[in-house]
Parts: C-alpha cells; sequence; structure tokens
C-alpha cells in the first residue's frame, strides 16, 4: 500500500480459509467498482493516485503473473500487452507505462477488465488448495486487499476534484455522534519490548524480524484527535504559527496554501457521500504527517514511535473496530481501541528491522525499495478490510501526503 505495498510471504492460513478469502477479496474488489461508470474507474486525479480501472487490472495482473503463469503450465496470458500496462513497479516484471499515465487507459474498457477478472479468477480456482502456493496465494489476497483501500481513497480523491462533488453512494453520513470522551491516556513504564512479527502466520517481510527494543515511560491517548480539537488548533492559528511546524513541514504549508486537513470546507467535508455536515465528535482523517506532528506540537505533547504504539496494540483485537466490511461508505465514527477509523502517525521513519533481508524474486520489491524518505503509520482505517491488519503491520507514506485516512493519537513523555 503502502505506495504503499508491502510484502512477505513467511507463513500461510490454511488452504480452505485462503480459498475463502480469495474469492470474498475478489468479489469486494468488483462491488466497489459497481457504482462506477467506466469514465469514474478511468480518473486519474494525481500521480500518487491510480484510476480504480488500473487497481482491479492490477491486482489481477498480480494473479495471473505470480501464479497462474509461474505456476500452471502452457498457460497463455489473457492479453499479451497487458503487463505493459498494468505492472505497478516490479522491475523484474520488465517495463510499464509510467505511473502518471495510468489516466490515459480508456482502452481497455472497464467491462474487459471485469471479463479478465473472471477469466482469472475460474483458472485460479484449481491452484487454491495447492499447499505450496499458500503462501504467495495468502500474499495475493492481501496484495489486493490493499488495493481495495486505495481504490477506495483514489476514488475519493477523484470525485473531490469534480466541481460537482460527485457522490459514490448515494445517502446522507450517520448523524453526528454523542460528544468524544475526555482525552484520557494510558501508561507504560517503559524497559525492554519485543517488537515485530515472529513469522507464524501471514505477515509482511517488513514487519520482522522480531527483535528487542528499549522504551523510556510514556503514555499513549486512548482515543484519536477529533475534528472538533482539530478545529481548535485551526482557531487558534496553528496553520499560521511556523513555531509549531517541522522546517519541512512549513515549506510545505506555504507552498500549498495549506489551511485544513484535505477535504475540509467549512463545517463540510467531502466523503464517498459527497460533501457532508462534518461530525465534531469524530476523528480527524486526511492529515499529513507535518500535520499530524504540528497539532501534536501544539497540544502540547508528540507523535508515538512506531515500537510505543505496537506494544500498546499487541494485546488488542486487530480486527475489532471501524473498519471496512463491504461495498458501503467508509466513513470515520470514533471510539475505542487501538485498530479502525485512521491510520496513525509515527514519529518513526520506515527502515529496515534489524537482519532484515530482502526476498529473493519480484515478490522481493514489494517493500524492502520503499525504506527511503517514508514514516511510518500504525493500525488500520475505516477502508481497511477487515482482519487485514495486526499490531505488527507497518503502512507508510511521505510526510506531504494525506489522502488516505490518516489519523492522530498523542504520546508523550512520563516520569519513571
Ligand atoms: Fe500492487
Amino acid at each position: 500500500m503502502p505506495r504503499s505495498e508491502p510484502i512477505g510471504t513467511a507463513g500461510a492460513p490454511a488452504a480452505a480459509s485462503l480459498a475463502a478469502q480469495f474469492h470474498a477479496t475478489r468479489a469486494l474488489s468488483e462491488a466497489l467498482a459497481a457504482p462506477l461508470s467506466d469514465a469514474d474507474a478511468s480518473l486519474q486525479s494525481m500521480e500518487d493516485a491510480s484510476p480504480a480501472k488500473w487497481h482491479l487490472a492490477h491486482t489481477t495482473w498480480f494473479w495471473e503473473t505470480f501464479l497462474l503463469r509461474d505456476h500452471v503450465p502452457g498457460y497463455r496470458l489473457h492479453c499479451e500487452d497487458w503487463p505493459f500496462l498494468f505492472n505497478s513497479y516490479y522491475e523484474a516484471e520488465g517495463p510499464r507505462i509510467s505511473r502518471f499515465a495510468r489516466g490515459m487507459l480508456s482502452r481497455p474498457a472497464l467491462a474487459e477488465v471485469l471479463e479478465w477478472r473472471a477469466v482469472v479468477n475460474a483458472a485460479m480456482i484449481p491452484l487454491l488448495d495447492d499447499p505450496a502456493l499458500a503462501g504467495l496465494i495468502a500474499l495475493g489476497v492481501a496484495h489486493e486487499q490493499q488495493h481495495i483501500e486505495l481504490l477506495l481513497t483514489d476514488i475519493k480523491h477523484a470525485l473531490f476534484c469534480n466541481p460537482l462533488g460527485p457522490a459514490m453512494w448515494a445517502g446522507s453520513a450517520p448523524a453526528a455522534q454523542a460528544a468524544a470522551a475526555p482525552l484520557g491516556w494510558h501508561a507504560h513504564p517503559g524497559g525492554i519490548a519485543l517488537v515485530g512479527h515472529d513469522g507464524a502466520g501471514f505477515t509482511f517481510d517488513n514487519e520482522g524480524p522480531r527483535h528487542r527494543v528499549w522504551l523510556e515511560p510514556f503514555a499513549l491517548a486512548d482515543r484519536l484527535v477529533t475534528n472538533g480539537e482539530w478545529d481548535a488548533f485551526i482557531a487558534d492559528g496553528g496553520y499560521a504559527n511556523p513555531r509549531l511546524w517541522l522546517a519541512d513541514g512549513w515549506a510545505w504549508v506555504q507552498r500549498e496554501g495549506i489551511t485544513a486537513p484535505l477535504y475540509w470546507r467549512e463545517n463540510q467535508h467531502f466523503t464517498h457521500q459527497g460533501w457532508q455536515t462534518r461530525d465534531p465528535n469524530a476523528p480527524a482523517t486526511h492529515i499529513s504527517h507535518f500535520e499530524a506532528d504540528a497539532y501534536a506540537t501544539w497540544a502540547g505533547a508528540r507523535l508515538p514511535t512506531e515500537f510505543e504504539w505496537e506494544v500498546m496494540a499487541a494485546a488488542e483485537d486487530p480486527a475489532a473496530g471501524n473498519q471496512l466490511d463491504g461495498a458501503a461508505p467508509p466513513l470515520p465514527k470514533g471510539g475505542a481501541g487501538m485498530f479502525g477509523d485512521a491510520w496513525q502517525f509515527t514519529r518513526s521513519a520506515y527502515l529496515p528491522y534489524p537482519g532484515f533481508r530482502v526476498a529473493a524474486g519480484a515478490v522481493g520489491e514489494y517493500n524492502g525499495k520503499f525504506m527511503s524518505g517514508q514514516v511510518v503509520l500504525r493500525g488500520a482505517s475505516c477502508a481497511t478490510v477487515r482482519g487485514h491488519s495486526r499490531s505488527t503491520y507497518r503502512n507508510f507514506f511521505y510526510p506531504h501526503q494525506r489522502w488516505q485516512f490518516t489519523g492522530l493519537r498523542l504520546a508523550k513523555d512520563i516520569a519513571g
């Protein structure tokens, strides 16, 4: 996805459940595209985002390339020249169109891509019960789940760019919630902690190896920062005070004329249901790392490190909270728990763990080569397929990016 596309292949779930996961994930991708016209699905609003049709095709290319082509003797590609269109960034898989040319692909039409998906789905069936392929299939499912989230966030940005503010789904957002609970803190005494994935079950390679870190005493907020709290930051001149900002962040604010989170307009925000009244009690989202850091400074706190976040989330159910269950508009709602609503910024640079080795072959390009200049986010968002994330999961984005459902949980130092 983490442009976001972590990848790893250690371990694998049981084959029977994998087949069910495969079919459910493929069906969800298509259900999300159902409200879109061919024109909607072909829009590319910025280089960071891809057309919905491209996501539907690229995930199919992934299955056709790494499973069918590589593991079915005599398999013939559905269309020989489509890999050039739908390879994302795998140098080992040859040349590809430039990232910002994905919006020029008026052909193949959406219907042709959906037809290709059906062909690949049928061809995959004999492979789904092969234990030797379970790790690769689990990777393909996780990969497509990541693209489901990207499909949702990319089409949201594309529709936002239309002055009419079209809705992907009709209807109004739910009524405003009860007042958010006063911010509380969970303290941790610090000490040596074990972090990272132990390799049992599916994991992306960037989550391991498991290793020890040292933590100083700290406290972590018991909920995310809300829209109403962000309004107070704005009202207090948060976007006009250079003392609150990292130098790169302040330069970004000045250069881009940033005065609020992405998608904000007066007391409204843009959603998959078009322009809606913003709920002051819901978590603030669509903020950049720069904004999260400035807010934390203004609030007299700081961002957590990724390891502080992980030790506090280790005992929680990663499938809890407001995450994606089907083809419905994702919207942050707020609540307790470490997972759901929004990916949470950390102050940790996205770097390899001690002992990290890039996997052999093309899938080795999934994660490691992106470990430069990005920051780690933890948790899961309202657009994350439920079951996809876990406490060791590392999402990552560049510090100015904010079209994902990104939010903020405060941390602070405490006396030991
Ligand atoms: Fe991908």
